[in-house]
């Protein structure tokens, strides 16, 4: 017993947008430099501008790298809403609980033709809880020029680098400012954003990772000026402009999604020269990339769609059990169904359900 739901005609999510609830932090957590679990904010990193012309392949050598072959499931994100119900004395209020980057997917499903994807979900006490099942569908190229993907991958952490401190300005000395080329580059530090947030009529729960802070973080539940940072390679071709509103539409969901402000795109030559910075306001995506003429996609369109979605899934998955959620590359569709018939697979940790269970 198979559910699909049609993603054509695509006409039909187009439109106003539906309501949308402006995501707030409630919770964080943090990996430390080990990938430690720390429920706490001691790993956010704040925004410093960073040289032009800083070579972005520089310490590839050195790079702590996490080892990420590993599904950790839902359990940080579970472990910090079990903190966070701790000291509250109720369940949190979420239909949907699952990662940032789970929900970016799905978003994006309409005008990702090519991303495949599989997740797991499960139906606990009312609420959903989704985690990846499988990675992300490696683009598979052809033969290709350039430096190999590991190192292009790097560029992406060392632009972190180049561009945060792990104090605040007033805290670091000029030497660490001048000094940041030379530090070294880890991804298994990580600061993680737990919000609260609405799409149509799906209350979500959504944990994920925030670069860096433009100044520091406000009273809680003021909106907070979250920094995202992304590379890309310069633009000097009306191709190159078109390939870049194309990666916008992923830089805006993330964004969106978590209620990141400003992203910090650093633009590279092809060979990882970092060579212009631009800030960008998430909120003026949309708008940018629809007054070009042929748009590829439409961020109302991906907001109905994911909102139509959501509400489908949870009409769908209404019973115990695990649940297979997939889109096959290519395909204009996804499907639902059951994989496990009863618990709750992996989907749920131990310290969760038992928590429930008091509760
Ligand atoms: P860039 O986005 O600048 O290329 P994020 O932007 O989400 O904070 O991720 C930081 C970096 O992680 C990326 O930098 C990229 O280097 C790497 N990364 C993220 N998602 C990836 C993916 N699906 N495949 C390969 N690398 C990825
Ligand atoms: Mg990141
Ligand atoms: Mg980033």
């Amino acid at each position: 017993m198979a559910a699909n739901f049609p993603m054509q005609p695509m006409g039909r999510f187009s439109g106003p947008s539906q309501p949308v609830k402006r995501p707030k932090e409630f919770a964080c957590f943090s990996y430390d430099e080990n990938h430690e679990f720390r429920l706490d904010d001691s790993s956010i990193k704040y925004y410093y501008t960073p040289r032009l012309g800083a070579d972005l392949s520089k310490g590839f050598d050195t790079f702590r790298k996490l080892d990420d072959s590993g599904d950790e499931h839902l359990d940080s994100l579970l472990k910090t809403i079990v903190a966070h119900e701790k000291e509250t004395g109720k369940k949190i209020d979420a239909n949907v609980v699952t990662w940032r980057g789970m929900m970016t997917k799905i978003m994006a499903a309409l005008f990702e033709q090519q991303d495949g994807f599989e997740m797991n979900a499960t139906l606990y006490q009312e609420n959903n809880d989704f985690k990846v099942q499988s990675r992300l569908n490696e683009n598979r190229r052809g033969p290709r020029r350039g430096p190999p993907l590991e190192v292009m991958q790097y560029w992406g952490y060392k632009f972190e680098t180049l561009s945060t401190l792990p104090k605040t300005w007033h805290e670091t000395s000029r030497e660490y400012i001048e000094d940041r080329e030379n530090q070294v580059v880890s991804n298994k530090e990580q600061y993680c954003s737990v919000v609260r947030t609405g799409i149509g009529s799906t209350v979500l729960c959504l944990g994920g990772e925030v670069d860096a802070i433009w100044d520091a973080k406000p009273p809680p539940g003021q909106p907070i000026n979250w920094v995202e940072l992304k590379t890309s390679v310069e633009i000097r071709s009306p191709g190159d402009l078109d390939n870049f509103h194309r990666k916008l539409m992923k830089f805006w969901i993330q964004s969106f999604l978590l209620g990141v402000p400003k992203i910090v795109v650093g633009f590279r030559t092809r060979d990882g020269i970092l060579v212009e910075v631009q800030e960008i306001e998430t909120q003026s995506i949309p708008q940018t990339v629809n007054s070009r003429q042929g748009a590829r996609w439409n961020a109302d369109m991906c907001v109905n769609f994911a909102g139509e979605f959501l509400q489908w899934l949870r009409n769908v998955i209404n019973d115990e059990g695990v649940w297979r959620i997939r889109r096959r590359a290519g395909s204009n569709g996804i499907e639902v169904f059951k994989v496990e018939e009863t618990g709750h697979g992996n989907v749920l940790s131990e310290e969760f359900k038992n928590w429930r269970i008091k509760l």
